[in-house]
């Protein structure tokens, strides 16, 4: 651990300390209501290419800028009636509005597309952040890149300690995976990737079909064809399999992963092969496993299993869309 990465609270006092080091160019990673973000001042180039730097992120890969709010939004991107409306019923919140950009940001930041991917989030610590420091904060998650996204304090200090100076600690992210993203900036509205806020819930505000994120035979999706959308992303460094069954014999010290409390005799299953048996949730509540997904798989990670192999959750199960896509990236 590098000396100089100091964990802060949400104290005022921290909080003040945490703005000036963000004016100052310096970057910080920050709670928010998804996972934690690696935050640095969207319009300074240099505090942007070092957030590219600590996270080994390629410069293909563009970053989402926070703001304030939709007057915030404003300044950075030109704001059409789409995105009004999808503001208003969602922001703050875990929704990324793509929207064609104002020149005051920079191509580093964009990957030198012509769009510009804006949210406003809703943690406290991150919003009283976004006010002290009137800054618009370009943040990905707190991970190297293509890692599993941390969504506490411990996981950025584990994954990312020994090269930044500072982490707020929050507590557990409300939602637990990344915000869904809507690509606004042409005709036809379009989801690159799933998230908390549902296609239905995004279509029915607008009133219009909405396109969401396409997956070919091979698994992958349309939105792979945008820069960043890596098939592989979020992995544990542990082979990890998604399964519709376990595989019974050859699970020695391996982690199996129920999707909810397993029966008596799913666990005298993982018993009987050796393997050490986890659940994403209680009830079967698909919330409760996307709040619980990276926590355990950094904890699986850590565990000196041979494998973790996941049970595959139903396509037909509401709401499981981003929990089937980040299951995916990771198990592959
Ligand atoms: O919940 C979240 O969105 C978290 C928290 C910290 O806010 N952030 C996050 O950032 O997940 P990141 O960098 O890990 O993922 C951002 C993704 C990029 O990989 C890219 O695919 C997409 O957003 N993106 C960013 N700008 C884009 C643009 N102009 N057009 C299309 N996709 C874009
Ligand atoms: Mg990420």
């Amino acid at each position: 651990m590098q000396a100089g990465c100091h964990i802060y609270n949400s104290a005022p006092g921290d909080l003040n300390l945490v703005a000036e080091l963000l004016r100052a160019g310096k970057l910080a990673a920050l709670p928010t209501e998804t996972v934690y973000g690696l935050a640095g001042d969207a319009l300074n180039v240099a505090s942007v290419k070092q957030i590219f730097a600590v996270k080994g992120r390629p410069f293909i890969d563009p970053l989402i800028v926070h703001v304030r709010d939709l007057l915030h939004a404003e300044e950075l991107a030109e704001v059409n009636d789409r995105a009004r409306l999808l503001a208003h019923a969602f922001w703050p919140g875990p929704l990324t509005i793509v929207l064609p950009r104002k020149a005051i940001v920079s191509d580093w930041v964009t990957a030198s597309q012509s769009t510009v991917a804006l949210r406003s989030p809703s943690h406290p610590v991150f919003k009283k952040l976004l006010e002290l420091t009137g800054l618009a904060l370009a943040a990905p998650s707190a991970n190297p890149f293509g890692y599993i996204s941390p969504t506490r304090a411990a996981h950025v200090q584990k994954i990312l300690g020994d090269r930044i100076e500072c982490i707020v600690d929050g507590g557990a992210c409300h939602h637990g995976v990344e915000s869904t993203i809507v690509d606004l900036s042409s005709d036809q509205v379009c989801i690159l990737r799933p998230g908390p806020i549902g296609v239905d819930a995004i279509a029915a505000v607008l009133g219009e079909p909405v396109t969401p994120v396409k997956r070919s035979p091979r698994g992958q999706t349309e939105a792979q064809l945008a820069p960043g959308m890596l098939i592989r992303h979020y992995s544990p460094r542990t082979p990890a399999h998604l399964v519709d069954t376990f595989p019974e014999g050859k699970g020695s010290s391996s982690a199996w992963v129920f999707l909810k409390h397993p029966s008596v005799s799913e666990l005298e299953s993982a018993i009987l092969a050796g393997a050490q048996a986890f659940w994403l949730s209680e009830s079967g509540d698909v919330a409760e496993m996307m709040q619980n997904v990276y926590d355990l798989l950094h904890n699986l990670d850590s565990g000196g299993f041979s494998a973790i192999f996941v049970q595959r959750p139903s396509a037909r199960l509401p709401g499981s869309e981003a929990l089937i896509d980040r299951l995916t990236r990771a198990c592959c």
